[in-house]
């Protein structure tokens, strides 16, 4: 070959990695943002990565764009190694026209998303971007809709990941909102449909855009995003470690960590982590990362509906997915947030094999009309669906309260629970001995001739019948009441004695609906 070929090449090559120059690198910079390249650079194994369609090229000739050029076409694609396991992955590029989405950008990350999808491997997609290039039309919104569309047939295949490192308007939100985890760079990212200037003309409301969609509004507000870090170093970090807890594909099952941790170890502290007095909290947070492998707990949407706790921990090495009230907020219950997040975590498990442990302290659903009105019932459902479509292996572990409706929607024997166990402290009833009392002993207490004393005995007598693991072990629906101290390598025992699970559901047409 000649060497003006080589020479050429490469040439050709620098160019395209300069993206939009290095004056809008600088702006990048400045702005506390990585640029798409670095980006990239970061989420792989070092040289690892393997960039494909770095020649694409726009082919608008609206408002002069045939003079303007996009090296890259505004989107750094290809694959690489993420802890030796394959990932496919694109970056949009803000220094090139904005990140902004033309027809030729999004068939570089559609290529990618029928990549993954064929070869059974994560995506990540980092966004960072003006929204569809206003010059090419409805070209873009196609190159938005051919992206939708792909993110809905991969979703439960592959797991797709999204990080928002800027920008991400209107209709571009979408895809996003079609992944299964997404993560934002507090202060830089914003996502919203439509922005603080249509919003005043429309409404009259004033709002900042960081007030809007800013990485806290929709980790805490909305419950859009999963996980927040405070740079983009950190982001692609979490990005990484979230990978490890995950599968490449729905065929498969998460990579096992060797760990040290003894899977014997006795934890004297959980004897004594249920307050005696029933109505006090305690953390939930510290029950799990005293059951975890080296005290690893890796929690998805920390901020939002905190009452209900998800995240990942490792059981033995193996990723286990946990569903847990909090007793330390609004007592534990459920309501329509919470519902929410822990019926799409429990699907996002069940999809990637990655069994479900659910720990349970629960007094009931939420009362009121907020709820009511704002259609707890339908939220709630999720949970009660979730749980008996999902064929993973399923412990559940009663700690203290599971009343009523909410002792099933966390995961009873009946909703496919396979192993059922509990504390000595459980308490298993339709409902509290107070409320019991009222309802059912309210002619004994009313008749009686000193009502006070006549009905704190009732409740005595109730707690004592009912407010216990007792019944429902003698019937079969808890397999056993353990000692706190012994959980640890109960739950081992459980995961491995169901990791041959085998339950199949019969086909649906729309089997996999996103809840
Ligand atoms: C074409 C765009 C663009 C876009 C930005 N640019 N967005 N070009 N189409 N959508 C260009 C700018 O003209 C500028 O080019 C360069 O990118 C950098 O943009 P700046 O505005 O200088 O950057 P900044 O000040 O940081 O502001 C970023 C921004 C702003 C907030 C994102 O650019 C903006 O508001 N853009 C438009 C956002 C928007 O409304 N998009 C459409 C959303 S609706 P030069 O050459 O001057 O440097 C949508 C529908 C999707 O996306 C539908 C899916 C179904």
């Amino acid at each position: 070959m000649t060497v003006n070929k080589l020479e050429d090449l490469r040439q050709r090559k620098e160019k395209i990695q300069l993206g939009g120059g290095e004056k809008r690198i600088a702006a990048q910079h400045e702005k506390g943002k990585l640029t798409a390249r670095e980006r990239i650079n970061l989420l792989f194994d070092e040289e690892t990565f393997v960039e494909i369609d770095a020649f694409v090229k726009h082919r608008c000739t609206n408002f002069g764009m045939e003079k303007v050029e996009t090296p890259g076409e505004g989107v750094v694609t290809g694959y690489g190694m993420v802890d030796g396991r394959i990932v496919y992955a694109y970056a949009q590029d803000f220094t090139v026209v904005g990140g902004s989405l033309g027809q030729m950008h999004a068939q570089k990350i559609s290529k990618i998303q029928d990549l993954a999808l064929k070869m059974g491997a994560p995506i990540v997609g980092i966004n960072d971007s003006g929204g569809a290039r206003i010059q090419e039309g409805v070209d873009a919104l196609s190159g938005y809709a051919n992206i939708f569309y792909r993110n809905t047939i991969a979703s439960g295949v592959v797991p797709q990941i999204t990080a928002i490192m800027g920008p991400c308007a209107g209709g571009a939100v979408y895809s996003p909102a079609l992944t299964d985890f997404i993560f934002m760079v507090d202060k830089t990212s914003q996502m919203f449909i439509t922005g603080p200037q249509v919003i005043k003309t429309v409404t009259g409301e004033e709002v900042t855009s960081e007030a809007l969609g800013g990485a806290m509004t929709h980790n805490r507000t909305s419950g859009v995003a999963h996980f927040v870090a405070p740079n983009d170093e950190a982001c692609i970090a979490e990005i990484r470690r979230l990978l490890s807890f995950l599968p490449s594909n729905n065929m498969e099952t998460a990579p096992i960590f060797d760990t040290e941790d003894d899977i014997n170890k006795i934890i004297p502290e959980l004897d004594d982590i249920i307050p005696e007095s029933p109505n006090k909290p305690y953390d939930m947070k510290t029950v799990i990362t005293h059951l975890a492998d080296d005290g690893d707990f890796y929690e998805v949407q920390p901020y939002y509906a905190t009452n209900m706790i998800t995240g990942f921990i490792r059981l033995n090495g193996q990723s286990v997915g946990i569903i847990a009230n909090q007793p330390k907020v609004l007592a534990g219950c459920l309501d329509i947030n919470a519902s929410d997040k822990a019926g799409r975590f429990i699907r996002t498990c069940d999809a990637f094999n990655v069994p479900i442990l659910t720990l349970v302290d629960v007094p009931g659903f939420l009362p009121g009309t907020n709820q009511e009105y704002g259609g707890i019932i339908r939220h709630g459902a999720k949970m009660l669906y979730a749980y008996s479509e999902a064929t993973v292996p399923l412990v559940t572990l009663i700690l203290r309260k599971a009343y009523g409706g909410a002792y099933i929607a966390m995961c009873c024997k009946e909703l496919g629970a396979d192993t059922v166990l509990a504390w000595p402290t459980a308490e298993i009833a339709v409902m509290g001995p107070e409320g019991a009392a009222n309802i059912i002993f309210r002619k004994e207490i009313a008749d009686a001739d000193d009502p006070q004393a006549a009905r704190a005995e009732i409740i005595e007598n109730y707690k004592a019948e009912f407010a216990t693991p007792y019944k429902a072990a003698e019937r079969g629906y808890v397999d056993d009441v353990i000692e706190p101290s012994a959980t640890r390598p109960r739950l081992i025992d459980a995961f491995n004695m169901l990791a041959s699970k085998r339950e199949t559901r019969p086909p649906k047409k729309h089997g996999n609906l996103p809840v």
